[in-house]
């Protein structure tokens, strides 16, 4: 394909070749020279409106180390702000000779909608409650590193489901790859259907903590949540926040990620956040890898 939109529409095979050219870029970036020549013809604009940190900046990082050309657009200073639409504003971007636009977004299925109606490839930085592709590209590269492999592992996604598009996505994502997904938050914050998409669903964290290999803990996502679902924060924090007593009790070692931002306290107390187990900055530096591959792939596609 020309455009990376969700990881429900790639083969087990893709996942495997975009991880492998992932591998692979790693060992560039950690050279004293980071840089390749791959995509100095290319120049791409990466398109947000929404907020964003570690996406955009490993975005950016990722195509100045493959000498790409780069824009930055950001809706919230932009024309945008005088009633200009996604499309002319993609489009006026897109007639300054740019060749891809990494955007996000906080509608659902937006970047599927641009992909039909402009001409440039398009890879989908978040969009929404939808999905966040490279986000489980760089958390399924982060555990093999670790593990050694993904498939067989048992990964317990711990948070707030309804409103996370990272959790769709890894839980395409770590299927596809052969390993087995749990889904653990309060009953309020999970998707009604969700065990149609194969995953086990626990309401006790410890039980979930207890079962799995690898916790992938999500914040709860206030900013998405159209009316005040139960529980607040506090009450989160009291029922499902995770502290290393809760580890130490466990008859085995878990490895802890967090897509971030982490809310320290809430969801993840700072002494499992930042304890050994903690591989979160790694997944980090991973999204760099993973985006120079995803971005040199489909530049390839062309
Ligand atoms: N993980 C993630 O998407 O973080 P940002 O929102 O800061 O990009």
């Amino acid at each position: 394909s020309r455009h990376l939109l969700g990881i429900k529409d790639l083969t087990s095979e893709d996942l495997q070749l975009i991880l492998e050219t992932a591998a692979n870029f790693k060992e560039v970036i950690n050279r004293p020279i980071k840089k390749v020549p791959s995509l100095r013809d290319i120049t791409i604009a990466n398109v947000f409106f929404e907020n964003s940190t570690r996406t955009k900046l490993s975005f950016e990082l990722a195509e100045k180390r493959l000498s790409a050309d780069v824009v930055n657009f950001s809706s919230s200073n932009s024309s945008v702000k005088k009633g200009e639409s996604l499309v002319d504003t993609v489009n006026n971007i897109l007639s300054m000779k740019v060749d891809m636009v990494v955007m996000r977004h906080s509608s659902p299925g937006a970047p599927h909608f641009l992909s039909r109606n402009v001409k440039a490839n398009i890879i989908n930085a978040g969009d929404g409650t939808h999905e966040h592709p490279t986000q489980a590209l760089l958390d399924s590269f982060s555990i093999q590193e670790k593990l050694g492999d993904v498939a067989g592992k048992k990964v317990a996604i711990i948070g707030d489901i309804l409103h996370s598009r990272v959790a769709l996505s890894n839980i395409f994502c770590l299927q596809k790859l052969g390993a087995e997904v749990m889904v653990c938050g309060p009953i309020t914050l999970l998707p009604k259907h969700i065990a149609s998409l194969g995953v086990k669903v626990e309401l006790d964290v410890k039980k979930a903590l207890q079962w799995c290999d690898v916790a992938n803990v999500l914040r709860i996502q206030l900013e998405r949540q159209q009316i005040k679902y139960f529980p607040s924060m506090r009450e989160y924090s009291l029922y499902y926040g995770i502290d290393k007593a809760m580890l130490d009790e466990l008859d085995k070692e878990i490895v802890i990620m967090h897509p971030g931002p982490i809310n320290r306290g809430v969801e993840l107390n700072s002494d499992v956040a930042d304890s050994e187990q903690s591989i979160i900055l790694h997944q980090v530096e991973n999204g760099v890898a993973v985006r120079m591959a995803v971005l040199y792939l489909l530049a390839g596609a062309n």
